[in-house]
């Protein structure tokens, strides 16, 4: 099947975004992020970064994709008619790769839950013994890895296939349902004593917590969670029917995988607080509170299942979007074929992928290297330095590169939105607050200036 047959549908755009946005950003790293960087305050310049930032973003990429028509390996040289700007799409497969370092192991980790939720294993085990339970899990070199390769093999064998019409038909599924469970624990949270401390720390911005990082690190995870920077809104945009109107599918796509994220926050944070844990523990938050609220529900166990089912599935969309991003890129640019291709980058990805999950087991000094280890330096360099640059470079290409009237042109032929100020805050956005703003947070975050 090829692939541009495979999303040629309105609906299918909008859903392979929707898949590819929606994952472990919104479930597992935003709860801590917020957690880690203070409340409320976070959430605040998060939306804020989503809707001034994100937004615009969204639609410059799929504008460019659609523009073009092409995937991220031509698609700069497709509209300049030039080789000046393919490094652009050469760092956004590149990001993509460096992700799936560390995203497929996250990956595992849901699966190893979903797995130890059909076996019952946490059925009444205490906060402390849940702890206890993910650190050795995630300190032990085998397991992690195991988990990891599963993941990694099926997005694989997926992508193989070509199966992507299943994977729309199943989004389709799949994000109704993991919405049900996520406002079902909400309702669960709410009865839990720690509801309103809970609530007060999510929604009450406390701007005496907000830091410069705080800040670079919102950006960070809105570009993250929106999937954007890296290029792969471009390869979708080069699908779009060219009636699809960009504007609405950005919004559409960016306030569903807002939604979710908060949903995570309001279901996790009562039970934070409820259960007397720090909310700044980090990437374990999810980890160790959510099975105790499981197992608090009546028919816990099932919940659980269907729960960590359901972010296994929305982690995979992902780790297939991301895979697509890298494979498309040496297909399209090197014309190697593409089930060959498949085996090589999984297999560098493979390597990658046990380094990153050996650096965090705390048994290997010389895989932490800056102090670190690299796990996060890959979630580290892409989402708070790789990603940025991408942004203020795609900002700089479509600001100030290409002529004005032809992105404006393209982006208001197929828009419901006609009214003449909306392109011109537009505009303005991308070719000067945006650039300004992104620079100013990135240099202030890293403590340059
Ligand atoms: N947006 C995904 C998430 O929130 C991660 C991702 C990033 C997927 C970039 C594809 C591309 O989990």
């Amino acid at each position: 099947m090829s692939k541009k047959s495979a999303f040629n549908t309105r609906l299918g755009v909008i859903l392979a975004a929707t898949g590819s946005a929606v994952g472990l950003g919104n479930i597992w790293k935003f709860p801590y992020m917020v957690g880690e960087n203070g409340g409320g305050a976070f959430l605040l310049v998060y939306v804020i970064c989503c809707i001034l930032i994100g937004f615009p973003l969204m639609i410059t990429e799929f504008s460019i994709g659609k523009r073009s028509g092409k995937g991220l390996a031509v698609a700069f040289r497709d509209i300049t008619g030039n080789n000046h700007w393919q490094w652009l799409g050469v760092m956004g497969a590149l990001i993509a790769f460096l992700l799936l370092g560390f995203y497929t192991v996250v990956t595992g980790w849901c699966l190893e839950y979903l797995w130890q939720m059909v076996l019952n294993t946490f059925h009444g085990l205490s906060i402390g013994e849940l702890e206890t339970y993910f650190g050795d899990f995630t300190s032990s070199t085998t397991r992690p890895i195991l988990w990891s390769a599963i993941a990694l093999v099926s997005t694989a064998c997926i992508s193989w296939m070509g199966v992507q019409g299943g994977i729309e038909r199943m989004s389709k599924l799949l994000m109704p349902l993991l919405l049900v469970i996520l406002v079902l624990l909400i309702g669960r949270a709410f009865m839990m004593p720690g509801c309103d401390e809970g609530m007060r720390f999510l929604f009450r911005p406390d701007f005496s917590k907000l830091t410069a990082s705080a800040i670079l690190n919102a950006m960070g995870q809105c570009f993250f969670s929106l999937s954007i920077s890296m290029g792969i809104l471009i390869t979708y945009g080069s699908y779009m029917p060219k009636s699809q109107d960009i504007i609405a599918t950005s919004a559409q796509v960016g306030i569903l995988d807002t939604i979710v994220a908060v949903l995570a926050g309001v279901a996790i944070f009562p039970a934070v607080f409820a259960m007397g844990v720090e909310p700044t523990e980090g990437p374990k938050l999810v980890f160790v509170i959510l099975p105790t609220v499981f197992d608090q529900m009546s028919f816990g166990a099932l919940w659980g299942i269907l729960f960590f089912l359901l972010i296994s599935l929305a982690a995979i969309t992902s780790v297939l979007a991301l895979l697509e991003a890298t494979i498309s890129y040496i297909v399209d640019r090197w014309h190697i074929e593409r089930n060959k291709t498949i085996i090589i980058v999984c297999t560098i990805l493979f390597a990658f992928m046990v380094i990153s999950s050996l650096s965090i087991t705390g048994k290997f000094d010389y895989l932490c290297p800056l102090g670190m280890s690299f796990f996060d330096i890959l979630d580290n360099l892409t989402s708070k330095i790789m990603m940025p640059l991408c942004a203020l470079a795609t900002l700089i290409f479509v600001g100030w590169y290409l002529p004005k009237k032809g992105t404006l042109d393209e982006l208001q032929e197929h828009s419901k939105i006609q009214y003449r100020w909306f392109y011109r805050i537009y505009f303005l956005l991308i070719r000067y607050l945006l650039p300004i703003s992104i620079l100013v947070i990135f240099l202030h975050g890293l403590g340059v200036i």
